[in-house]
Formats: structure tokens, sequence, C-alpha cells
């Protein structure tokens, strides 16, 4: 495990962004694992001017997104769908035919949950899977639990990511109470990973994440068993860590 401390959030965007053109310039036809949220946006208008600049091509690339609510149809302005193609893949090379979302109108639809899953195994594993992390330490929406789901799942969203995300939807009322999420198995089987954490919200769960004992009362502390995982943390994310984090290698 590789964590590196940058001064904001630009930094933490560009230095992301390096990691992906890196990992397209070794294999163009790279499976990436993305997320959505705040984290990431500034990681994908980079993405964008690096394409618009000849340095990214997106043509071969598929990905595999990490999780969507259920209830929101995926042109309403807070699906995960409507983030992604609004921020990202209209705006790039990349094939329709080569994009996966997760998506489900009930939570019991299993099916659709399966059907996810063989198609990332079909794929071939995730090469590159881009994390954000919550201030609970949810991964995707694999929320604290006494029992950590391995697939592709239906989550009950805590309290706690439903008050975290009430800042996108005008009513509390609005805010999904469930979602389809990849598990974390797919995500720990993921050949490098990349987690990007910005903001003192996050501080408390980036130790949790790095400096407690392995738990699904925090998911993302599965990480520590990942041999490639790049924490990429603006100095306020790591603001609680102790000073020999970072001599991880
Ligand atoms: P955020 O969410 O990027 O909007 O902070 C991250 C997450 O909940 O995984």
């Amino acid at each position: 495990m590789k964590i590196k401390m940058v001064n904001n959030y630009q930094e933490m965007s560009n230095d992301a962004a390096d990691l992906i053109e890196d990992q397209l310039k070794k294999k163009k036809a790279s499976i990436l694992g993305l997320a959505t949220g705040g984290t990431p946006e500034g990681l994908y208008e980079e993405l964008v001017r690096r394409y618009h600049l000849g340095r990214i091509d997106f043509q071969e690339v598929q990905t595999f997104n990490l999780d969507e609510y259920i209830g929101l149809p995926q042109d309403h302005p807070q699906s995960y769908a409507f983030y992604m193609w609004s921020r990202f893949f209209s705006q790039v090379n990349i094939d329709p035919a080569r994009i996966h979302l997760p998506f489900s109108t009930t939570a019991g639809d299993a099916e659709a949950a399966t059907a996810y899953d063989k198609q990332l195994k079909q794929a071939g594993g995730i090469d590159l899977q881009l994390l954000g992390i919550g201030e609970n330490g949810h991964i995707g929406f694999n929320e604290p639990s006494s029992f950590l789901w391995a697939d592709t799942h239906y989550a009950e969203l805590s309290r706690e990511t439903m008050e975290a995300n009430a800042r996108f939807f005008a009513w509390r009322e609005d805010v999904p109470q469930q979602a389809i999420t990849m598990g974390m198995a797919p995500i720990l089987q993921a050949r490098h990973i990349v987690l990007m954490a910005s903001g003192k919200e996050k501080a408390h769960a980036v130790k949790e994440m790095l400096c407690s004992p392995i738990s699904p009362w925090h998911p993302a502390s599965f990480l520590q068993l990942h041999s490639k995982v790049e924490v990429v943390l603006d100095a306020e994310a790591a603001a609680e860590l102790p000073p020999h984090v970072f001599a991880y290698k």
C-alpha cells in the first residue's frame, strides 16, 4: 500500500489522473472500475482535459461503475448514470457499448446483481479500481455492518450516508434509501486500486481504514489486505494519520 499526501483537492485529482493515464499507456483496453460522488469530480474534469489534449484515448476502455441508487431513473440528475454521462462519458471517445452501470428498479431483483458480476467476470476483472470513501468508512455502498456481502448486492443506506447525500437533493425525503453496489469481492480482485479522499470530514474514516483492525464495521479496512493500493489524500483527509503510515510500500 502506498499512501501519498498532497496539498489540496486539485493535486489529488491530478495525481489520480496520472495513475489512470499511466494505466492506459500500459494497456489501451483497460477495464476501469469507476466511482461517483464529490471526490472524483475534479479527476473526471482532468481526464476530459487530457483527452482533449490528445494525451488519453478511451476508445478501447471498458468501465464498470461501483453503484447506483434504487428508485431513480437513469436520466434523473442525481442518478449516478446521469453523473457519469454528463461529466465523463459524453465528453470523451469511450464506446457506449463498453460502459457498464449497475441498475435495478427494485431492490429485490437478484438477477440484475448476478448479471453485473457475470459481465465483470467475463470482461476479465478490473485493472484499475477508483474509490472514494464515505465518512462512515463505506466503499461504494458497502455500508458498515456486522456482515459483509461479497458480491454485487442491494444495500440499505445508513443514516450517515443518507445525511451525507442529502446535500445533493432539494428535500430530505427525496434521498434514496437503497442502492445496488459492487461488493467487496470484485473490488478486492481489482489488480490495482486507487482511493482518493479530500477534506477533514474524511480524516477519521481514513485513519480507521489504515490503522484499525479489519472489520465489516469499517468496510474500507479490507483494503489493508490488497497488495496494490494507492491512497491519495489531501492534507485535511490525512490529518489524523500517524507519520509512520507514509512509509508503507
Ligand atoms: P463523496 O462520497 O465523494 O461525495 O464524499 C464518497 C463516498 O461516499 O464513497
